[in-house]
């Protein structure tokens, strides 16, 4: 039998992880867990109930209160807030736009990564976010770091916006990707950095089979 390691992809905006890290989940058979949807959830809540971004402590009550899942299916992961399916309405703009604020805070980052050890304490997952490499699990037997151009990754976001049937301003989505890039690779907890040991794909020019072509020998090697 052989071995079900955990991968841990990190990096920036639009990189590429969720894409890359759910296509090699499913041609390992292992478990895709999208920890920033996890941050997208508790923002998705916070505005809901209008709490103030900025205080930890009214963060931390909900999310207590917020019991999050994530699902595969055939129409890929599905998000579960409290039994809703909310996977569409957290990648709205008001949500993607506030997320860095909710994720900067300690005691919010610490009870999400306790949920995230516990999802991947058997092994078998491919983990995708931030710090995952670094915090989450540092341990991991594979670590990838995705980066690509801001314009690249701004395209990449615009063409996905198309996709789903609605514009949006190429300028202003490459703006707001540097701003919350910014935000994440500059808080003092956890940041967005490429862990020590991580090896660092750049997936400007690359389509998404080259990058899980590239993944799939490394993890190979480590099998
Ligand atoms: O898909 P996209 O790259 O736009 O973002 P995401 O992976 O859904 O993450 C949304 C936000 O959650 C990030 O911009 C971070 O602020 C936060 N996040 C984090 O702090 N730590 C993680 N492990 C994952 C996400
Ligand atoms: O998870 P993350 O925010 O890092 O990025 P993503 O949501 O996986 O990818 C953003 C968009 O870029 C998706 O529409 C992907 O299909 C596309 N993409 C691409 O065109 N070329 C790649 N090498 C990787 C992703």
């Amino acid at each position: 039998m052989s071995t079900r390691i955990s991968i841990a992809i990190d990096g920036p905006a639009a990189a590429g992880k969720s894409t890359v890290a759910k296509k090699l989940a499913e041609k390992l058979s292992y478990l895709y867990i999208d920890t920033g949807a996890m941050y997208r959830t508790l923002t998705y809540r916070a505005l809901q109930e209008g709490i103030d971004l900025n205080d930890e402590h009214q963060l931390l009550n909900i999310l207590k209160d917020t019991y999050i899942e994530l699902k595969p299916s055939e129409h890929g992961q599905l998000v579960f807030m409290n039994g809703e399916d909310v996977t569409d309405v957290i990648r709205q703009a008001d949500v993607t736009n506030s997320v860095s604020i909710v994720a900067k805070h300690q005691l919010v980052r610490e009870e999400m990564v306790a949920r995230q050890r516990a999802f991947a304490k058997n092994g078998g997952v491919v983990m995708d976010g931030r710090d995952i490499g670094t915090h989450v699990l540092p341990n991991a037997e594979v670590k990838i770091f995705l980066k690509a151009s801001v314009e690249e990754r701004a395209k990449r976001r615009h063409a996905e916006n198309l996709a789903r049937g609605f514009e949006s301003d190429l300028e202003k989505l490459k703006e707001e990707i540097a701003y919350r890039d910014k935000l994440d690779s500059e808080r003092e907890i956890a940041p967005l950095k490429k862990a020590e040991d991580a090896i660092e794909i750049d997936t400007t020019s690359l389509s998404i089979d080259d990058v899980v072509n590239k993944i799939m020998e490394i993890v190979s090697e480590r099998i």
